[in-house]
């Protein structure tokens, strides 16, 4: 593929932009300056760089975002910053999008996407992704609390009871849970519901996939081969 192309399929700009930016000598491949915009070349295991940044060919953008507090997911925030604000303006470019959604006050792993299939099986109600939260409670941990929630609490508009998938006490104050629904705070509707409320939450895991420890608030990085194939929920 051209290297033209290859940069406006990745958000760095219409195909004139991108020629420029190629001959202003800014583009370099496999570490060696390249000003020839019209270069054909081997998609496969490419990695070019730009203003010193490298970025892998990708065919689809798939990342994880470790979110902040105060940060909203939606695509018209309000009140705070968006998330997609963190990201560089190439990947915003190529219309990413968070998979599902964290409150502002939430912290923890947000997966973004510009791969509407990805995006479509990992918040598909019937795959039943787990997700893994960590909840700071107001009031102690009681083992009635685990018991309702993994027997179903009835929240306000939902039909039937909903349980939690799995429920451990893991301090005086904090809670580990696993959900496979993604309904509107759904976890601090069932905390309360059940007779507490969450003063602080975060997601850890989706699926198999942790938020890894070295990870920062507001730092993101692409999805692995191994992190997508832990998020394989195709079948
Ligand atoms: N449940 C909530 O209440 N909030 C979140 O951000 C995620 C799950």
């Amino acid at each position: 593929m051209q290297l033209e192309r290859i940069l406006q399929k990745h958000g760095f700009g219409s195909r004139r932009e991108c020629r420029g930016l190629v001959r202003r000598g800014r583009v370099a491949i496999n570490g060696t300056l390249c000003e020839d915009p019209f270069v054909e070349l081997a998609i496969d295991g490419l990695v070019f760089t730009v203003d010193g940044v490298d970025w892998p060919y990708a065919e689809f953008a798939c990342l994880m975002l470790h979110k902040p507090l105060h940060y909203e997911c939606s695509r018209k925030p309000k009140h705070h910053p968006g998330v997609l604000e963190l990201l560089p303006v190439a990947l915003r470019e190529r219309d990413v999008q968070p998979i599902g959604r964290l409150d502002e006050d939430t912290s923890g792993l947000l997966l973004i996407t510009n791969d509407g299939q990805l995006n479509h099986q990992l918040s598909s109600a019937k795959r039943k992704v787990p997700k893994i939260y960590l909840a700071t409670t107001k009031h102690p941990v009681e083992q009635e609390l685990i018991d309702q929630l993994l027997a179903g609490v009835l929240l306000t508009d939902e039909p039937e009871p909903i349980a939690a998938a799995a429920a451990e006490k893991v301090g005086e104050h904090l809670l580990r849970l696993t959900l496979t629904s993604g309904k509107y705070h759904q976890v601090k509707r069932m905390v309360a519901a059940a007779g507490n409320r969450v003063e602080a939450l975060h997601r850890e895991a989706v699926g198999e996939l942790q938020l890894p420890a070295d990870l920062k608030p507001g730092e993101w990085r692409w999805l692995s081969a191994d992190d997508l194939q832990k998020l394989d929920y195709s079948r």
